[in-house]
């Protein structure tokens, strides 16, 4: 069974200069590509200032573009998925006129991060713009994780982030015997929309109750010793993250000394930890999940990103991919897609 493919980037690029033309007539004068991402492990600790584990991947968006002199942005998106483009066009803000999220809705994330960028800033401060578009504009209160990767991911590198700190370390991934597999549930409930901002708030309350600034000051005996502070649901969530943090710092310490047995194990440990603690899974990634770990050659396999629908990833032998792809289609009862990718590259500026 095969891994479904990704158009290479100068696929993408000539696409997107072909609707460009078509759209405006004339040629685009800058492209820029940025990446997708998947976290190999560190769910749910990013807004709780703990350490994520994510890489960045070989699917990835391009945009085009040119100024123009009037004061207006233009936008068109094109995907695979939409039988139709889609267009926009708005004022740029200035001092006297901000610009604010409304409809439709697929534009409200660009023109946050047109309203909240910075005309110079380090790449924390790049991702930090990104992140706040997200909060006001597409109003999910999401932690740094995705912003940094995609910003900071590096060819044949993990990227182990201290979301306090912001400090980041590269971790080699680039071992050919080694196989990162995500695998689509293409399954999405609307409860996450609801309940991730609950579980953020949770945290929060947790961390509070126990006079800490966030979770990541908290040891694992001082939320023990706290447990009567907290409600019994909060004292399992908080119990995750805690667990969570240390356990990537323990995955990042087992990728970077080829321990991959000793890795699929803490991301066996997330998933029963997401599932059971922190109740973000739901039976089709937890169907998918058992599904990888019954086959030969498979180290580990978790959910991965916010929960409820969405990816699992799995970590494995190359050699064991497409008998991994068969068993998990057959066992599944909804429809599979599958994406093998190596660690990639972050955003970066593509010549014309
Ligand atoms: C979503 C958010 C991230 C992170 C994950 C859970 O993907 O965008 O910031 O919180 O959920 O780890």
């Amino acid at each position: 069974m095969a891994a479904s493919s990704h158009p290479q980037v100068s696929e993408l690029l000539a696409e997107a200069r072909r609707a460009f033309r078509a759209e405006f007539g004339v040629e685009p004068q800058l492209a820029v590509s940025a990446p997708g991402r998947v976290n190999l492990i560190g769910e749910h600790t990013d807004y709780n200032q703990g350490l994520v584990l994510p890489m960045a991947l070989e699917l990835m968006t391009v945009l085009v573009g040119s100024p123009r002199m009037d004061g207006l942005v233009s936008l068109l998106t094109t995907s695979e998925d939409a039988d139709e483009p889609r267009r926009l066009q708005f004022p740029l803000p200035t001092a006297q006129r901000s610009l604010e999220p409304g409809t439709p809705h697929w534009a409200n994330y660009v023109k946050g991060v047109i309203q909240h960028y910075p005309d110079s800033g380090t790449i924390a401060a790049r991702a930090q713009v990104c992140q706040q578009a997200e909060h006001s504009f597409a109003g999910v209160p999401c932690g740094i994780m995705d912003q940094l990767i995609a910003l900071m991911g590096q060819k044949g590198h993990a990227l182990l982030i201290d979301c306090r700190s912001l400090e980041t370390t590269l971790v080699p991934l680039s071992d050919p015997r080694l196989a990162v597999l995500i695998t689509n549930s293409n399954v999405h409930h609307t409860l996450g929309s609801s309940e991730y901002p609950l579980r953020r708030r949770q945290c929060e309350e947790v961390a509070q109750a126990l006079g800490k600034e966030s979770l990541r000051e908290v040891k694992l005996e001082e939320l023990d010793a706290g447990k009567e502070l907290v409600s019994k649901e909060g004292f399992r969530r908080a119990r995750h993250v805690v667990g969570e943090i240390r356990r990537t710092a323990q995955a990042a310490d087992a990728l970077s000394r080829g321990d991959y047995r000793a890795f699929g194990r803490l991301m066996v440990e997330s998933h029963q930890s997401l599932r059971d603690d922190f109740e973000v899974s739901c039976p089709e990634l937890d169907q998918l999940v058992e599904a990888a770990l019954s086959v030969p050659g498979v180290y580990g396999s978790r959910m991965t990103g916010g929960g409820f629908g969405g990816c699992t990833v799995t970590l494995l032998e190359a050699a064991a991919a497409s008998r991994t792809m068969q068993h998990i289609q057959e066992q599944y009862s909804g429809t599979t897609t599958f994406y093998l990718s190596q660690a990639a590259d972050g955003a970066m500026v593509l010549p014309l």
